[in-house]
């Protein structure tokens, strides 16, 4: 590509740091990818086997942003603001070679974190790759570590023997700090929670809890099935002693404690009891490339097109802008309300923007 002095990128360094805020004056600090539709598990309130069978229609590999395209748009993000990076799935380690994507996202001026989140049952093949790639921490979804409740919040696929496995990989690749998110539900993997808290005692790894939300339609959420944070507590308390620490930055989304014993540490993520829309700094990306301000929104912006239509630097920028400086987007703090989106058959799913 020539460099000369008048390419399309000379504008956008020069607005470079200006800081864009939406209406409720929250800035975009945090992009979350998602890189692939897939995933090899059929957690029934995520990807439901018997809608997510054989003739179900992923996106064709043309549908998917390519890394090229992927790089471009993070490469825009950071001018925006956006310093964190996290890349989801589906499953994200089984879009082909994520390790090179990585190495490019890596390479932006302004990204300094680079974090996954993944099932964890193809990490120990993976881990060492994605740590030499760039990759600085990891995320593994792990709901149960009792096999059979696993067997049944994953569909009846994989065993949680193997994410075990994928998160000791990790350990030893020098991923850390490695977090373990657990969607709790009422009558499904409450019972295992002490099980999951006594295996990550006295090790690195944070165990975080997330109360289980109203996000898409294919679930058929019932509040019944929520447990909240607090009730969550309570009952740990029963066998160890919390004590709750500040926050590591501002709008983190989990709330942390920390065993009084010095065993480590647990998080809760409380999006129903205690939404966090006021600090939400979060965009997402589908891996379809349609751009999301909300994981209750109902639309996205399409910058797939924009990109493939030959858009500069600066027009997707803009783009951009106008898209965050007009969003009001605070479900869950308005959930249950008149203006919420909830009764919207249209919002979109888990797997397809990564939570
Ligand atoms: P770090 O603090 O960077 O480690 O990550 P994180 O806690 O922001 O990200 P993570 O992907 O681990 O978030 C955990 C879970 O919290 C997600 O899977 C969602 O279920 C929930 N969550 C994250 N961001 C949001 C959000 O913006 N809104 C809501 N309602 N839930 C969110
Ligand atoms: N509520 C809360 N968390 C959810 N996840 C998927 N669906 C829901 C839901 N309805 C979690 C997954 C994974 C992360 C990407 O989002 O378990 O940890
Ligand atoms: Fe796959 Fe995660 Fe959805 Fe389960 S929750 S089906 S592991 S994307
Ligand atoms: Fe952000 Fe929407 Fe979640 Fe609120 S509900 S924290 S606005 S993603």
């Amino acid at each position: 590509m020539g460099m000369n002095h008048v390419n399309s990128r000379t504008p956008i360094l020069q607005s470079a740091g200006t800081p864009i805020k939406d209406t409720l004056d929250r800035p975009l600090a945090d992009l979350r990818i998602s890189v692939m539709d897939r995933c090899n598990l059929r957690c029934p309130y995520c990807m439901p086997a018997e809608r997510f069978n054989d003739n179900y229609q992923f996106l064709k590999r043309q549908q998917q942003l390519s890394f090229g395209e992927i790089t471009r748009l993070a490469r825009i993000f950071s001018r925006l603001g956006v310093n964190k990076i996290r890349l989801t799935g589906g499953e994200p380690l089984l879009r082909k070679d994520l390790t090179e994507l990585i190495s490019m996202l890596a390479d932006i001026p302004g990204i300094d974190d680079i974090a996954l989140t993944t099932n964890g049952t193809l990490l120990s093949k993976h881990a060492k790759a994605l740590k030499q790639a760039g990759l600085n921490r990891i995320t593994v979804s792990l709901d149960s570590i009792n096999p059979e409740i696993f067997r049944q919040m994953s569909g009846g696929r994989e065993d949680p023997k193997t994410v075990l496995q994928g998160i000791e990989a990790a350990r030893d690749a020098g991923l850390s700090p490695i977090k373990v998110n657990t969607v709790v539900q009422r009558g499904v993997n409450y019972s295992s929670v002490i099980e999951l808290l006594e295996h990550f005692r006295h090790t690195d790894v944070v165990v975080r809890f997330i109360e289980y939300m109203d996000v898409g339609t294919l679930n058929r959420w019932a509040l019944s099935r929520t447990l909240y944070s607090s009730d969550l507590i309570e009952s740990i308390q029963k066998h160890w002693d919390l004590e709750a620490i500040d926050p590591l930055y501002t709008g983190e989304v989990a709330s942390r404690y920390r065993y009084r014993d010095g065993a480590g540490e647990v998080g809760f993520i409380s999006s129903v009891s205690k939404p966090f829309c006021g600090d939400c700094s979060r965009a997402r990306i589908s891996s379809d490339g349609q751009l999301y301000t909300c994981l209750f929104s109902n639309q996205g912006k399409d910058i797939k097109t924009l990109l493939r239509e030959g858009y500069s630097d600066l027009q997707l920028e803009q783009n951009i802008r106008t898209n965050w400086h007009q969003r009001q987007d605070r479900y869950s703090e308005t959930r249950g309300t008149a203006s919420s989106s909830a009764s919207d058959p249209q919002r979109i799913e888990m797997f397809y923007i990564g939570g």
